[in-house]
């Protein structure tokens, strides 16, 4: 049986044999191979020939890779039944393709009694996503080491791009050649981590945000994980390696019992041949076609941690939701400190209780003032954890994780982690929560996660990361069952659980907990090669960052939060009148143009000389927003012409400057030397000239933009 899925401009190929997994054939651009004669002549014309001192015959790649097919990379199947290690021996293997996008493969292994569901599916976006499940069929424990899903890639695909981070510095990129042995990054955060991979990218030298062929691998899941690009001398068959990843499972974590099933992560795969944008384009279609994916107007949000952090006072506090109501502000979400016993970061965690000291009437002030304003009511919460110095930790010390002679493990702001896959206190946190949740009808949990798992060993010294990240999905989806309408946010330090296995269960990220508009450039940029921006949060803070001690001007700081789930984090109380206005404008202007924003492309231009340009385009052409940033000084005097990606090059458009924070005459965000005629009057362009040719820029100082919008017209240009 062959298998040739194809949608939106790619193809996945896959040929079986008897008893053994399928080869993948092909994974890439659609080649309009059809049928067992399309496969057999691709086979035929990709088939190697076998270079001295090797196997006899080619290496075959197949859905699970494995030595026995002579593939010497990560295999895909590790595991052992008391110390006997599998060796693929597939018998009863079916291969059914179910429609032109979606296959499923079952695979028995009687030797070692194993049984193997893989579901395959190419959707409209064109993303791949492979789903493998086994299942322990014989007598005895199965003892799983790892189950990766990969694709291939051709040996052009020999640079790598992948991500890293820190605290207040999510989502660097990391370039690199890849060079035989390829390349591994693995994260044991218990948590995906800041400085998680995210998506990991094999291209063709030099590829940009506009050009080049790319592949792009991301492990859909929250736990331990990894990510990986394997090449090999020999090549890999007909390809000259692997892409891929799977969930890092530690020594005794997964031990199947009879009739017991491991489902690894889901692992989505993208092709391109348009660059980054390409890639990106894929997987905002995907995560927009999604059933759960947020229908409503992501609503104007004001969170209060960089406003009052712990000073819960609703004398502090009713005077800021009033100022948020009078400027737009649509949701109040209540940070940390509400709590019992939380007056500050070292007590408290784990007592989900409203803290009748700072809350004596409880959470009903709070929310009632919001209410009052139209506005939704939001709350933080971190169910994971638990500060020693909690009633929870005193009572029961034996549900925070540590190995079975310690009492705890290293502290990470004071803080240790709760075992939730214990059932009992899973049923503790979920009722507490619970209750609070319907005591004050919340709309919103801003859910964190502020450390690294380490040493996440249950009371008997087993591994639990995994039982904990599907608790942790367990207990999200049944506050939202029990609370329908709920929203989460998955936040862990800012951005250090962002991912889709997360996603699947949360509405929004909190991309990092840097407000700086300058680093959030780069961190919004690169959040959304994965993520489109009405699913990230980005907030305009104060002129002093919090995190950064960087000055900077109030228009850069709205420019850089317009394009995602945009809100605010500051005292908005203590600014000034003028202030407050440009505040309302900016959101006025966000509340026109985020049906925009949350639904069109996103395209980047790469940086260069200092400078880069970040647009959206509807999904129809007629409209689009670009901001064209200067980060840091160039060394042209005059930008030149920047040209504009994403439009339709047959249709006229009108071009104009917008001010951000809606003033009548358009002003630079930051400082600006010079501006080009058109920022104060306008121009009508062709998409073709404004793609091709470009358009005029300011001279700007670092940390300054441009916003501007363009508009499909009938009108002739110049
Ligand atoms: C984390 C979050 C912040 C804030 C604090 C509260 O650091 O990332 O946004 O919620 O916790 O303690």
């Amino acid at each position: 049986m062959t298998v040739a899925l194809r949608a939106n401009g790619v193809s996945l190929v896959l040929q079986d044999e008897p008893n053994q997994l399928p080869e993948i054939v092909h994974f890439g651009p659609d080649l309009g191979v059809e049928g067992v004669g399309g496969v057999e002549a691709l086979m035929m014309a990709s088939t190697p020939p076998v270079p001295r001192s090797a196997f006899d015959k080619p290496v075959a790649l197949r859905l699970l890779p494995h030595e026995v097919d002579g593939w010497s990379g990560r295999p895909g199947l590790t595991a052992h039944r008391s110390g006997a290690a599998f060796s693929p021996s597939w018998s009863d293997v079916q291969v059914h393709q179910i429609d032109a996008q979606t296959a499923s493969i079952e695979a028995t292994d009687e030797s070692f009694g194993l049984g193997l569901h893989t579901e395959v599916r190419l959707d409209d976006a064109g993303i791949v996503v492979i789903h493998h499940h086994i299942t322990n069929l014989g007598d005895g424990v199965i003892d799983l080491a790892g189950l990766i899903s990969i694709v291939p890639i051709p040996p052009t695909a020999s640079e790598v791009l992948d991500l890293t981070g820190r605290w207040c510095g999510e989502r660097r990129i990391q370039r690199s050649d890849l060079q035989m042995g390829g390349r591994i990054r693995e994260s044991r955060r218990g948590r995906s981590g800041h400085d998680s991979a995210f998506v990991m990218v094999a291209g063709e030298p030099g590829f940009t945000e506009r050009r080049g062929e790319v592949f792009a691998a991301h492990v859909a899941w929250s736990g331990d994980h990894l990510h990986m690009v394997d090449r090999l001398p020999e090549g890999a068959g007909r390809h000259a390696g692997a892409l891929g990843g799977g969930e890092l499972i530690r020594p005794g974590e997964v031990r199947l019992e009879t009739d017991e099933t491991y489902s690894a992560p889901p692992v989505l795969f993208a092709w391109s041949d348009r660059g980054l944008d390409g890639l990106t384009d894929r997987f905002h279609q995907h995560l927009r076609a999604r059933t759960n994916h947020p229908q409503t107007l992501r609503p104007v949000t004001l969170n209060t941690w960089e406003a009052i952090y712990f000073d819960h006072d609703m004398e502090r506090l009713g005077p800021i939701i009033d100022a948020a109501a009078d400027i737009g502000v649509e949701r109040i979400v209540l940070d940390d400190g509400w709590f019992t016993g939380r007056r500050d970061d070292t007590a408290g965690l784990g007592d989900w209780a409203v803290d009748a000291e700072v809350w004596p009437h409880g959470l009903a002030p709070y929310a009632e003032r919001v209410r009052s304003h139209g506005m939704q009511v939001g709350l933080w919460v971190e169910p994971e954890m638990v500060n020693l110095d909690s009633d929870l930790a005193r009572e029961h010390p034996d549900w925070v994780f540590a190995a079975p002679e310690r009492t705890s493990t290293k502290e990470w702001r004071f803080q240790q982690v709760l075992d939730l896959s214990n059932p009992v206190a899973f049923e503790h946190v979920l009722s507490h929560l619970d209750t609070v949740l319907t005591d004050c009808a919340i709309d919103y949990l801003k859910w964190d996660h502020n450390r690294d798992l380490i040493e996440a060993l249950d009371r008997d010294g087993i591994p639990a990361v995994r039982r904990q990240t599907l608790a942790t999905y367990a207990l999200m989806d049944e506050l939202v069952a029990r609370h329908p309408g709920l929203e989460i946010e998955s936040c862990a330090s800012g951005g250090g659980r962002v991912d889709l296995g997360i996603l699947e269960h949360t509405v929004r990220v909190w991309a990092s907990d840097s407000n700086d508009p300058l680093e959030r450039q780069s961190i919004q940029r690169w959040t959304g090669l994965l993520l489109p921006p009405e699913l990230v949060g980005t907030h305009v803070g104060p002129t002093s960052s919090h995190t950064s001690g960087r000055v900077t001007d109030l228009d850069f700081r709205c420019l850089t939060a317009l394009w995602g789930h945009a809100g605010i984090e500051w005292d908005i109380t203590k600014i000034s009148v003028e202030e407050r206005t440009r505040l309302a404008g900016w959101i006025s202007l966000h509340k026109r143009l985020r049906p925009l924003l949350h639904t069109g492309r996103t395209v980047r231009g790469p940086e260069f000389d200092g400078a880069w340009l970040h647009g959206v385009v509807a999904q129809d052409l007629t409209h689009g927003v670009f901001s064209y940033v200067r980060l840091v000084s160039g060394a042209a005097a005059v930008p030149g012409l920047v040209r504009l990606h994403g439009l339709d090059p047959e249709r006229m458009y009108a071009v104009r400057a917008l001010d951000v924070t809606g003033r009548e005459e358009v002003r630079i965000a930051g400082q600006a030397a010079a501006t080009p005629p058109w920022t104060r009057h306008g121009v009508i362009s062709s998409g073709d000239a404004l793609m091709r040719r470009g358009l005029a820029m300011p001279v700007l100082d670092p940390m300054a933009g441009l916003l501007f919008e363009v508009s499909a017209t009938d009108h002739e240009g110049c």
